[in-house]
């Protein structure tokens, strides 16, 4: 098959370098190859493949694969997709990390960086010597009042002791030496590992988007993040997926997972047939994501006293025919569809590909921008 890029890797052939964004979902591997022009990010590939095959499995379901059949797929995909360099940044599944804001003594970087690992013992259920550890100091958004907080002597002459948020990310070394052990045997130039949530974040929001509810349906679980003002508030995983839908129609219908798998893809949410309750079993996973998602929404709102604006949907599974219109009328916020294709670069006549494809990509899509940036 002749590929559309190549007119596009021509036009921009004195442009800056090629990068790559790699996303291995529990279902697929995506790949994103940008390059930077004139201060645009040009879409130059992507690509997928679905990882089932190598795992003896269907396609569309979660997998749980060793390095070495990941990084036969990864070599695969690279290939199919006419990928042309090994430049690239890897995402880590949300599942393979830990997020947890907080609170900390307000002190410097050298003392928190003392203090913080203490702390998070806390918060994290496995030995520190068994994860790697990272943080952020979030800035407060209203900085007066932390400067009007540590300049104010205190009415009651007591000391008030300035705090600062922290959002600690511990990553299972496990999953690290696993994804250190793809780069080598794909023999990629994997420059950072970042967790799936903050390439999300990179390639789904939008200037406006002040207070919103990120939802990544994926084939294993649904991920959801609360971002406040650019900064992520929430991180949560429901662990019911895309898969769950098509293993509840195989059971209900008696059909192989295979054509369960065809058969959600192609009539979706409508599909009805007489004297099975399909739509029900369909619906029961849906209702279960949305209801324990609602629950992560509202108890945000109440904590923090402030509204979400919207609900961004995002992951391969929202392509289900009919789940906009169940989202909208079961998320507590209007709804959004994720479209990343939108911050790069592309011919026209492919627009509407690309929106279909976004949800899916959105991760591969946040970690080529990111490897991008470094390349400035
Ligand atoms: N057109 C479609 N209709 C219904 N479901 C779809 C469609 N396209 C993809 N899916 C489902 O979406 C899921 C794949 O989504 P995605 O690629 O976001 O998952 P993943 O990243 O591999 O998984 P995870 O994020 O859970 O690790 C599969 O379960 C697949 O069946
Ligand atoms: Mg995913």
């Amino acid at each position: 098959m002749a590929n559309p890029f190549t007119a596009i890797f021509n036009m921009f052939k004195s442009a800056g370098e090629s990068v790559l964004g790699i996303d291995i979902g529990s279902s697929s591997i995506k790949v994103v190859q940008l390059r930077k022009h004139s201060g645009q990010a040009i879409l130059e590939t992507y690509g997928e493949l679905a990882l089932g095959p190598y795992s003896g499995i269907e396609i569309g379901r979660a997998t749980h694969l060793p390095a070495d059949k990941l990084s036969e797929a990864l070599i695969d995909v690279l290939r199919e997709s006419n990928t042309t360099t090994k430049k690239c940044g890897i995402s880590i599944p949300l599942p393979s990390s830990l997020v947890s804001l907080i609170e900390m003594p307000a002190a410097s970087d050298s003392q928190l960086a003392q203090m913080i690992p203490i702390e998070a013992r806390k918060y994290i259920p496995v030995p520190i010597t068994e994860i790697t550890l990272d943080w952020w100091i979030i800035p407060k958004n209203d900085s007066t009042s932390v400067a009007s907080q540590s300049n104010q002597a205190p009415s009651n002459g007591l000391e008030v002791i300035p705090k600062v948020d922290v959002l600690v990310v511990a990553i299972h070394n496990e999953a690290i030496n696993k994804y250190q052990d793809i780069i080598r045997k794909t023999a990629i130039d994997s420059s950072f590992f970042e967790i799936e949530i903050f390439s999300t974040m990179r390639a789904v929001l939008t200037e406006e988007n002040s207070t919103v509810m990120i939802v990544d349906f994926g084939a294993g679980s649904t991920k959801l993040y609360i971002i406040d003002q650019g900064i992520i508030r929430v991180s949560h995983t429901i662990n019911r997926g895309s898969q769950d839908i098509t293993l509840a129609m195989s059971h209900s219908l008696n059909i192989s997972i295979a054509e369960a798998e065809n058969l959600k893809r192609t009539s979706g949410l409508s599909y009805k047939k007489d004297g099975t309750n399909v739509a029900q079993t369909m619906s029961a996973t849906l209702n279960f994501v949305f209801s324990e998602a609602n629950r992560v929404l509202l108890n945000f709102e109440r904590r923090y006293n402030r509204p979400i604006a919207n609900v961004v949907l995002s992951g391969g599974g929202i392509n289900l025919k009919g789940f906009v219109e169940a989202a909208a009328a079961g998320f507590q916020a209007p709804i959004l569809i994720a479209d990343p294709f939108k911050k790069l670069q592309a011919p026209a006549f492919l627009d509407p590909v690309l929106k279909g494809a976004g949800p899916e990509f959105a991760v591969a899509i946040g970690i080529a921008l990111r490897r991008l940036q470094e390349t400035e």
